[in-house]
């Protein structure tokens, strides 16, 4: 037999390469965005009191009873909308999830969806391999912002959905009040979807401050909102998120979920509820995380890299080579990884056609030491 692949041309995930390189090569992990800090005790003892509970067994489709009532709460509270979790909220097995059950809730073979590059990784195979097509608009190059009148001019008959993300990996840039003004010009009297995915929603610094499609009653009408519990509690491997759409979306979105993951694991909704409900510090992230860019920022201030663009948000902060070497990215990634012992990942891979800027991205969601040996590397390696 012989099978047709539906993803002909995608290999294994950059995260997953330059993580094994990474560990072949015993280099520190500045690759793949997963944070290296304890995660909250109290969080911890959730779980292990859900397990001397005995939660063992199939959470409720849409997820725990206490865990939507604490997301109604927080929806309500910090995203300034009135919303009936049980009508509106789905918990999801992570936000990749959520994604590609969205985009399955409402792709019909040749329907167009826009992505705005450099993008997470999954958005495009997740469409081609719905049977959907992928528009793709750069974003600038100084800035990484979004030019609105590239999105307007792919806009078509057959445009189904754009996808956005903001705070933004790989570029950490934060939208604008104005970008969410240009996207409603752009998706009004249009029967296109948005799918906003929110996973660093927690981590945005300085003055930018994250502002949800949950906010603005024209976008949410035809929003599936996307969240990831993994990157906002440092818990990536929970694999745990939620999606918030209006009731007639979640409704034909829980129909895929039903017979796509039907639930999520009990003891980690049981977790979260609980500590959402009595103990969340998720609002000081802000401030525990741009610390952590500004220390990135000084360690590396000696090397020989440039900054291209401040990190207004997210775990990542890029830097360039340019000057430096001509290599490839990719290529000059793994030779960090295996010479200096850092690792990072080429900002090409988040391109369809692996455009190359000679750009980096260095995760930052690490502890002190962490940050201080990689520092220490590479300035060995660049002898400064
Ligand atoms: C922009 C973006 N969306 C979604 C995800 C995935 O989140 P999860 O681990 O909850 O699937 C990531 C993880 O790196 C991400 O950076």
């Amino acid at each position: 037999m012989k099978l047709k692949s539906k993803l002909p041309h995608i290999g294994t995930t950059i995260f997953t390469e330059m993580s094994a390189l990474a560990n072949e090569h015993k280099a520190t992990k500045l690759a793949q965005g997963f944070p290296d800090v304890e995660v909250d005790p109290k969080l911890q003892q959730y779980i292990i009191e859900a397990m001397n509970k005995g939660l063992h067994q199939y959470a409720p489709m849409a997820g725990l009873p206490l865990l939507l009532e604490a997301l109604e709460r927080k929806i309500n509270t910090r995203n300034n909308r009135s919303v009936v979790a049980k009508e509106e909220v789905t918990v999801t097995p992570g936000a990749t999830y959520g994604i590609y059950t969205a985009l399955a809730t409402i792709i019909e073979t040749g329907d167009e969806v826009i992505i705005l590059e450099p993008a997470y990784d999954s958005y495009s195979p997740n469409i081609t391999s719905l049977g959907g097509i992928v528009r793709k608009v750069s974003l600038q190059d100084k800035d990484f912002s979004v030019d609105w009148n590239a999105v307007k001019a792919v806009i078509n008959d057959k445009t189904k959905a754009i996808i956005i993300n903001t705070p933004h990996n790989p570029t950490g840039s934060v939208w604008q009040a104005s970008d969410f003004e240009a996207l409603k010009d752009c998706v009004r009297d249009t029967n296109i979807y948005i799918i906003s995915d929110e996973v660093y929603e927690y981590l945005s610094f300085d003055e930018s401050k994250h502002i949800s499609v949950l906010e603005d009653d024209e976008l949410y009408e035809r929003a599936f909102i996307v969240f990831s519990f993994g990157k906002v509690l440092q818990a990536t491997g929970w694999k745990i998120g939620y999606n918030v759409a209006p009731k007639k979306l979640t409704a034909e979105f829980r129909k895929m979920h039903q017979y796509l993951a039907f639930s999520v694991n009990s003891l980690g909704q049981y977790a979260i509820g609980h500590y959402l409900m009595n103990d969340s510090t998720l609002d000081t992230l802000n401030d525990s995380f741009s610390k952590k860019r500004d220390l990135f920022l000084e360690l590396f201030a000696p090397l020989p890299f440039t900054v291209p663009f401040k990190s207004q948000g997210s775990y990542f902060q890029l830097l360039s080579f340019e000057g430096l070497s001509q290599s490839f990215d990719k290529d000059y990634a793994i030779l960090l990884t295996k010479e200096a012992g850092v690792a990072s990942i080429p900002v090409s891979s988040f391109y369809e056609e692996k455009k190359d800027q000679k750009l980096l991205r260095f995760c930052f969601a690490k502890n002190e030491d962490t940050l201080i040996t990689a520092a220490n590397k590479l300035k060995q390696y660049f002898k400064v």
